[in-house]
């Protein structure tokens, strides 16, 4: 069987896709995307710093690519993203005036949702708007035109290509305050007449945090909107976080600290069986509100191309993902087939 196989009825599962990925550099990589998941994000080349990086010239080559991919293995394509403050194409982060800001949003968005009409399924139309209080993130967006901005971004997505769903798309959603910062996010869209089909809770995760208890409360908050509910880049890090050591600089090379960086050439069977365990336990909960979830997507295919080797320090060896640096499916893999 396969992941996709074994939660057919339940969800999609899908996976993030680098450019060496959609590029199809890699045979076995593309035997394992298409073996195992049906559904594609891709992991950079849909931010607006590629695919806008000076105004009015729109770079679409490997986007093209990448629908394509997903059209071929007949997979559930989702964008990712409209709008973010992040990987922001230089020019834009530069605008100081509402007018231009909006000119730019209509532009964008018109341009890239219509290019992909009908063959997005779904959307990220905003990402990270908030921040970790749960207030608005003051962003270029929302400092030029002010809260409205949101309302502006999901009503240009929605009139290009009614059929496609709308998420709004954030990390630490398990966590309480920020929750509430989303769920009024949500109903401040609706309330404005905005379309929002979902709510993409990221999912970078550690072994332990968030609790259980946290993720299911994320799931049962969003589905009381009446929107689908999306775990839309999920990892889970079984390295320390830089933040807890006290007085690390997040700048310091760390390759060498045997603190931060512990497994430097294999993860010991204590932890991969700690990784399977949370796998797994998160899954049940998946499956117990199957009928909430849309799509469960994994940042990413491998242990070997995961961005958490070089997040938040750069040049460790990290393994938070189902297949090791062999593509060889790992322990986690097995556990959360046998779920099923
Ligand atoms: C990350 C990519 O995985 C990296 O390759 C890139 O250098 C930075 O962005 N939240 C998001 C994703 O919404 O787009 C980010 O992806 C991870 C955090």
């Amino acid at each position: 069987t396969s992941l996709k196989n074994a939660y057919r009825k339940d969800f999609l599962i899908g996976t993030a896709l680098s450019l060496d990925q959609i590029n199809t550099t890699n045979p076995l990589a593309t035997q394992v995307i298409s073996r195992e998941f049906n559904s594609i994000t891709a992991e950079n080349i849909m931010k607006s710093m590629y695919v806008q990086p000076t105004k009015g010239n729109y770079f679409f080559d490997t986007t093209d690519k990448f629908v394509a991919l997903g059209k071929k293995y007949k997979m559930f394509i989702h964008g990712h993203t409209l709008i973010w403050h992040s990987q922001l194409a230089p020019w834009v982060k530069e605008i100081k005036d509402s007018v231009e800001m909006k000119a730019f949003m209509k532009n964008h968005i018109n341009t890239v949702v219509s290019r992909y009409k009908g063959k997005i399924d779904s959307w990220d139309v905003v990402n990270e708007a908030l921040e970790e209080d749960g207030t608005l993130r003051k962003s270029v967006f929302f400092n030029t035109i002010g809260k409205d901005y949101l309302v502006h971004a999901y009503k240009l997505a929605a009139g290009i290509d009614p059929k496609t769903d709308l998420y709004y798309n954030d990390y630490s959603l398990c966590e309480p305050i920020k929750r509430k910062g989303a769920v009024e996010l949500v109903k401040y869209l609706q309330k404005s007449g905005a379309k929002i089909d979902g709510v993409g809770e990221q999912g970078h995760w550690t072994l332990n945090s968030p609790s259980l208890e946290q993720i299911e409360q994320t799931i049962l908050d969003f589905s009381a909107l009446g929107v689908k509910v999306a775990f839309s880049e999920l990892d889970i890090t079984v390295l320390p976080n830089p933040w807890d050591l006290q007085g690390a600089d997040v700048n310091q090379n760390f390759e060498n600290s045997e603190k931060m960086n512990p497994y430097p050439t294999a993860l010991p069977e204590s932890v991969q069986n700690q990784l399977a365990k949370r796998y797994e336990d998160i899954f049940k909960l998946f499956l117990k509100h199957k009928d909430k979830i849309s799509r469960v997507t994994f940042w990413g295919v491998n242990d070997g191309q995961t961005w958490l080797n070089d997040w938040p320090i750069k040049g460790r060896t990290n393994y938070p993902l189902l297949f090791d640096r062999q593509f060889k499916p790992k322990k986690a893999y097995k556990t959360i087939i046998s779920l099923k």
